[in-house]
Order: structure tokens, then sequence, then C-alpha cells
């Protein structure tokens, strides 16, 4: 397979999603850096969130709390008034331990090992912030990416099972240069084009080099084992 990563940077550059937390690929080009709390925040409010849900409660936050410092030093009942909506409340009390923590420390740790130290940091969510926040060359797979994955090399085997290999394979794509930028692609080409039920495969910057498009199973991917 051609090196996959070229071609779905420049797509980026082209049809990045405009999120609120996110740097655009013309300003990070132009030496702008994502700021690590706001990068931090998204990922935790986007863990079982839809991004359109997440959008005016990430503005609200930034805005009542600008800083890590910031919401480190928060009244706990208005932080939890203010998440009310996204759910999850175990999610909005790490929320305020990681703060403090991070505070304390004098800032975001950017290795994935200490990042999974922190209150609310997973395996996923300390990859996103290392690749994303850092440019750290990590993987990080979502179920948008997990879909892409199985669709580009025609991955049979149902989920939760095929987890591992998706993982494993994903990691293959992921390049040394631009390696935030190449998570964040992953997930919008995931979100915009390799839709979980009709994917624009007509669009897909991807199209001639899909395993499942080739063998026409694309939409049926990924399979799922019965509940
Ligand atoms: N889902 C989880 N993290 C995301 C991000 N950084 N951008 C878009 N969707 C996401």
């Amino acid at each position: 397979m051609r090196d996959l990563a070229p071609v779905l940077l420049d797509w980026y550059d082209r049809h990045a999603r405009d999120l609120p937390w996110r740097v655009s690929p013309a300003a990070r080009a132009r030496g702008q850096q994502p700021d690590p709390y706001r990068v931090w925040l998204s990922e935790i409010m986007l863990q079982q969130t839809t991004v359109a849900a997440v959008r005016d409660y990430f503005l609200r936050f930034t805005t009542l709390w600008p800083t890590v410092k910031a919401l480190a030093a928060a009244d706990d009942a208005q932080v939890m008034s203010e998440w009310a909506g996204l759910g999850y409340y175990a999610r909005a009390r790490n929320l305020l331990a990681c703060a403090r923590a991070v505070a304390a420390a004098g800032g975001f740790p950017a290795t994935r090992a200490e990042l999974q130290k922190l209150p609310g940091i997973g395996p996923y969510t300390s990859a996103a912030i290392s690749a994303i926040a850092y440019d750290q060359p990590e993987t990080v797979v979502d179920g948008n990416v997990e879909r892409v994955v199985a669709r580009l090399f025609a991955v049979e085997t149902p989920l939760p099972a095929a987890k591992p290999e998706l993982v494993a394979l994903a990691d293959t794509l992921t390049p040394t240069g631009r390696p935030g930028d190449f998570a964040q692609a992953m997930m919008d080409l995931g979100a915009t084009i390799c839709a979980p039920r009709k994917p624009a495969c007509a669009i897909c910057p991807l199209v001639k080099d899909c395993a499942s498009r080739a063998a026409g199973i694309a939409a049926e991917l990924p399979r799922r084992s019965p509940k």
C-alpha cells in the first residue's frame, strides 16, 4: 500500500472541520501551538458525547475558566452545574481532580505514560492529548478511526474482538511528521466521509486504497458480534 499519511494530510489541509478546540492546519503551519488545557478539556468532554453536543459546553467552560489554573480554583458545585446535560458525572469529578493536580504540577505532562497517571485519562485520551497537543507520534483510535481502518484493510473480524488488530493496523499508518494533524484527519474522515451507514466513497481521498471498497463491502464494516 502507498504511504497514506501525505494523502490524508493533504485532504485535511483542505477539509478540516472548524472546531473550537482545534488549531487549524493553516494556523499550525504558521507555528501556532494547541493549548494542552483546551485539548484535554475537549477530549474529556468528547469521551462519551458527540462533537455537536460538546461544542457549546466547551465554549462555556473556556469562557468561565480560560486556563487550567482557573478551573482548578473553581467552585465544585458550579462546575457540576455547568456540566449538567453532558452526563457521566464521574467525568466532571475527575475533571476537577485532574485540573487541580495539573495546576499544582505547573502544567500538563506531554507523554502518554505521565498523562495516564492523571484522573480521568486512560489509554485513548492520553494518546489523543499527546498527539494533538504535543505532536507526538501516537496512534489515536476512537470509534471513527476503527471504522476507517476496518474498511481500509477490509478487516472482517467483528468488534470488539477486532480492536487489537485495528489498533495495530492503525499504528502502521501513523506518520512521524504532523502526527497530531494526522490523528484529527482520521477522526474527520470517519465523521464526515467514512460514515457508519452510507460512506461517501465517491469523494473519499483514500478510495483507491480501500480494500473493502474494492470488495464491495465498505458499508457492512466494521462487523459487530451480536450482544
Ligand atoms: N472526537 C474525539 N476527539 C476528537 C477531536 N479532537 N476532534 C474531533 N472529534 C473528536
